[in-house]
């Protein structure tokens, strides 16, 4: 399986300060940055565009997540691309031609992500995966950071991990993730931990904290599956 990783989602931090926070998070131990972009339209929110993630991009070497929560998509994926994201990930129902949107993250030269929401069946995704890096199973429906984790996303990671058999696709995990919810999704499958409000909580003196106490969580699942 592929090595962990721990993905703090920007979405709780502190938007005044947001290259501050993830020159922090980088520091406390982030194997890379979630970044949730949110038009309005497809998710009842606003959050930053492809401005934000250039204006930060100097401030961390660190793996850029960004995970797109617009709907059209199309017409910005060159821009996120041009501003420093390293894998861009498009939402199932984003419309109008998951395929084309996720052949443009790869000629941009980019990893390319696709994501479901919890009401998407698996097989939405069966004839693209061919076109990804990572499939994202969304455990909150996607607008809001702090909400409670749907169960139902485990076995969903598990038929994930069952579609995509060998290949070399990672499976990440979004919404009401901590160490005990990382746990359950690390043993259905899931290889890469979204987590919002359970890593910025308690502020900067807590994140290597709160990213440790759910990595231990994690791989204490992986360590006793070995075993
Ligand atoms: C929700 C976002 C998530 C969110 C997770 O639409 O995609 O990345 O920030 O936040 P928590 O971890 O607080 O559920
Ligand atoms: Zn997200």
């Amino acid at each position: 399986m592929a090595a962990l990783m721990i993905a703090p989602s920007i979405l709780s931090a502190d938007f005044a300060k947001l290259g501050e926070e993830v020159r922090a998070i980088t520091e406390a131990g982030a194997d890379s940055i979630h970044i949730d972009v949110m038009d309005g339209h497809f998710v009842p929110n606003i959050t930053i565009g492809p401005g934000v993630v250039k204006a930060l991009r100097p401030h961390t070497k660190a793996f850029f997540d960004v995970h797109l929560m617009i709907a059209p998509v199309d017409l910005f994926l060159a821009d996120f691309a041009a501003a420093g994201a390293d894998l861009i990930s498009v939402q199932v129902e984003a419309g109008p031609h998951l395929h084309r949107s996720l052949q443009t993250v790869r000629g941009l030269g980019k990893k390319a992500g696709v994501v479901l929401n919890p009401a998407t069946p698996v097989s939405a995704i069966e004839n693209v995966l061919d076109l990804v890096d990572l499939v994202l199973v969304m455990s909150v429906n996607p607008g809001f950071g702090g909400q409670a984790f749907i169960p139902q996303a485990i076995e969903k990671v598990a038929q994930v991990k069952g579609l995509i058999g060998a290949r070399p696709i990672r499976i990440e995990v979004d919404g009401g993730i901590n160490p005990q919810t990382a746990a359950q999704v690390v043993a259905a499958g899931a290889d890469t931990l979204v987590a919002g409000s359970a890593v910025f909580s308690g502020g900067p003196e807590k994140y290597a904290g709160n990213i440790s106490a759910i990595r231990s969580a994690a791989e204490a699942v992986l360590h006793r599956d070995a075993a």
